[in-house]
């Protein structure tokens, strides 16, 4: 996106193109950094160290579109159950970023009656469920949330927006901990 945006501005508003190439330089060095972490299975370490809320905000901030992150009652999980729903709800804020035409995003988390729930919302353009070619983003949500027998459902219709709801159980256990 910001490539496009920089290529775009070039001929218009150079300088703009060069703040917007010097941006790019800071994301492409953090991609590789975390591109290197994960081959080494280094987990997210904001994620390990602040949970959920805290790396989902930074992430956030980080997106080309306004992403609000609002959370009830979300504490600390195991380790599966945070990379899982930290992992989904990234995959759906690329696809806001890549596809969607979105003004704003919402992500939602909430925890509730033994099970961490989360959406991720957005007000673009939509797509035909039915139709879609399947990608790595959708398709590995599922399998991560089946995975811990959670669910996960995409709703979105060609003007309307999208939105991924999905939630997985947390053990009791864990509650009482
Ligand atoms: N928020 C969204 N708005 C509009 N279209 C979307 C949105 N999310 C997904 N899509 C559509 O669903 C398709 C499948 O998404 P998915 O994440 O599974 O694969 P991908 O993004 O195409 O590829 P990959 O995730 O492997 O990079 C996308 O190609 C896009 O057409
Ligand atoms: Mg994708």
């Amino acid at each position: 996106m910001k490539l496009g945006l920089a290529e775009m501005l070039l001929g218009r508003d150079p300088v703009k193109a060069a703040a917007t190439l010097e941006q790019l330089k800071g994301d492409a060095d953090e991609a590789l950094e975390t591109l290197r972490d994960l081959a080494r299975g280094i987990y997210p370490p904001l994620l390990a160290d602040k949970g959920l809320v805290v790396a989902l905000q930074s992430q956030a901030r980080k997106a080309t579109v306004p992403v609000t992150v609002e959370a009830e009652g979300v504490e600390r999980y195991p380790q599966d159950i945070e990379a899982t729903v930290y992992f989904c709800v990234l995959e759906a804020l690329q696809n806001v970023q890549k596809y969607a035409s979105a003004t704003a995003v919402v992500v939602r988390l909430r925890d509730d009656e033994g099970a961490l729930h989360f959406e991720v919302a957005d007000d673009g353009r939509g797509f035909d469920t039915a139709t879609v070619r399947k990608g790595a983003g959708l398709t590995n949500m599922s399998d991560r949330v089946d995975a811990l027998a959670g669910a996960v459902e995409v709703t979105s219709r060609a003007g309307g927006g999208t939105r991924i709801r999905g939630s997985v159980p947390v053990p009791a256990a864990v509650v009482a901990a």
